[in-house]
């Protein structure tokens, strides 16, 4: 049936990949979804499109053409689609198209879980497309873990923090490309991370 489905496919592993998104995935005819997403269903066979930063608005728009169009089109969005996802674009591009969104394990909610951080009393900040700003300065200061999806460089945000007055001496967890085999936990203090370099896929807890 035609429709545009959003499916969250988790943090990257596939023991994180909900059932109700693979069976969406199976039963549609276009996959569109960044290498790292579509390598999860290498078995199966309908029409892949891959999806990168160079072409995002483009397949966007041909994920929503094709749905009217009258195909099933699975959009996948890595963690939860709606948390800094695919959700949000696609709901600013149309306003006719018969849309599922399948929910998924959001980065934020791994990192919380492998830090046993109960996230309903954490503060959760996503940078992706925001600049830096000076928000998160206040929010460092109310007693609760900040979990952080940093724009750019963990270095470049620990830089900003210390420049605003943040203690260096303050604790920072850096948690790089949780569930995959190579997942890395670091825990240290802000001073220590500056000039270091960490994967693009990393989600910060200041506490
Ligand atoms: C465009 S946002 C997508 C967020 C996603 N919708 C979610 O709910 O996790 C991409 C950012 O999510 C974080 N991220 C996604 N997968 C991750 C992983 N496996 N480990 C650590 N961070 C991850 C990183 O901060 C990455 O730069």
């Amino acid at each position: 049936m035609s429709k545009l489905h959003i499916v969250g496919i988790g943090p990257g592993s596939i023991e994180y990949l909900t059932f109700k998104a693979r069976k969406v995935v199976e039963s549609s005819d276009i996959l569109i979804g960044s290498r790292r997403a579509l390598e999860l269903f290498d078995d199966v066979d309908n029409e892949k499109i891959e999806l990168g930063a160079w072409n995002m608005g483009e397949i966007f728009k041909v994920a929503v053409y094709k749905a009217c169009q009258g195909s099933s089109v699975a959009l996948l969005s890595t963690g939860d689609p709606g948390f800094s996802g695919v959700l949000k674009p696609i709901l600013k591009l149309v306003d006719n198209v018969d849309i599922e969104v399948v929910p998924g394990i959001s980065s934020v909610q791994i990192c919380a879980a492998k830090l046993q951080i109960p996230w309903d009393e954490a503060n959760i900040v996503t940078m992706h497309g925001k600049g830096l700003s000076n928000g998160i300065i206040s929010m460092l200061s109310n007693g609760k873990p900040t979990i952080i999806l940093p724009n750019r460089t963990v270095d470049e945000l620990a830089n900003f923090l210390l420049d605003h007055g943040i203690d260096p001496d303050r604790n920072i967890a850096v948690c790089e490309k949780l569930s995959y085999s190579d997942e890395r936990i670091l825990k240290t203090t802000l001073k220590e991370v500056v000039n270091k370099k960490f994967n693009y896929m990393c989600v910060l807890v200041i506490y």
